[in-house]
């Protein structure tokens, strides 16, 4: 499969599926997962803080990690990778499905509805008690850990850390889009955290096409059907507009 061909595929695709993950935010400046940490937190690996062990542990020093982050995802703004999934779910409308693996915030930002978020949203914390979800409050006005509106407890960031399982009726959601999918876009993602990345597979196996858009070759570049080796923005321009 060639570029054209690429294009006409989405072009002409009645139910599209969409995986995104860190790289589609790099153009906002948020650094990717797999990048490495700046600062006070280069001595820690994300995995090292992401993890319920962790917070069990340290849990002040996972809160602060979050703020920080929490910080840099407020101050940052949707780039016009987000923007053009924005525009291609109005295309296609009930043909549409993105899942991320990012907890920024920026595809609702950008405007997309037809979305589930596969590993939580920082911008919010969960209830260790009741389980309530709430926004947290301005980033000047935060102080973690915050504490639950409804009964009072210590709220937990509300994120799907390594070792836990994803929310499942966000999981089959993705899993039944990328099965009856046309044409799976990749974008942005090293492909190594499942089940994220096996969606892609569920395309593949009923016979649909699946292009990634990474300016790097990944775990899944052998196997898919075509690779743009371009960033997010720059990729989907190309498939998108030409
Ligand atoms: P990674 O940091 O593993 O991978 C980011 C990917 O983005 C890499 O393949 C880069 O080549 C690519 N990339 C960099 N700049 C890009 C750009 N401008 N445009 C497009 N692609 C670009 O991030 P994820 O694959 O999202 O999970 O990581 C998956 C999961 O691993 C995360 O959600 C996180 C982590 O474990 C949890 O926290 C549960």
């Amino acid at each position: 499969m060639n570029l054209s061909d690429a294009r006409l595929a989405l072009r002409d695709a009645r139910r599209v599926a969409v995986l995104t993950g860190a790289g589609i935010s790099a153009e906002s400046g948020i650094p990717t997962f797999r990048d490495a940490q700046t600062g006070h937190w280069a001595r820690f690996k994300p995995e090292d803080l992401a993890s319920p062990d962790a917070y069990y542990r340290y849990p002040a020093l996972v809160w602060e990690w979050y703020a920080g982050r929490y910080r840099d995802v407020m101050a940052a703004t949707p780039n016009a990778g987000h923007e053009l999934l924005a525009r291609l779910e109005r295309e296609k409308g009930d043909g549409y499905f993105l899942a991320t693996q990012n907890v920024d915030g920026l595809h609702a930002r950008a405007g997309s509805e037809r979305l589930v978020e596969l590993h939580g949203n920082l911008t919010t914390a969960r209830c260790e008690v009741c389980a309530h979800i709430d926004a947290l409050p301005a980033p000047a006005d935060f102080v973690p850990p915050p504490v639950c509106s409804r009964c009072g407890g210590r709220m937990r960031p509300n994120i799907v850390w390594f070792s836990e399982f994803l929310p499942e009726q966000a999981l089959e959601a993705a899993s039944d889009a990328f099965t009856a999918a046309d044409v799976a876009l990749i974008i942005g993602t090293s492909g190594v955290v499942y089940p994220a990345a096996g969606l892609a597979f569920e395309t593949l196996e009923r016979g649909g096409t699946v292009i990634e858009i990474n300016p790097d070759e990944t775990d899944l570049t052998p196997r898919l059907s075509f690779s743009l080796r371009e960033t997010a923005s720059r990729g989907l321009a190309a498939l998108m507009d030409g």
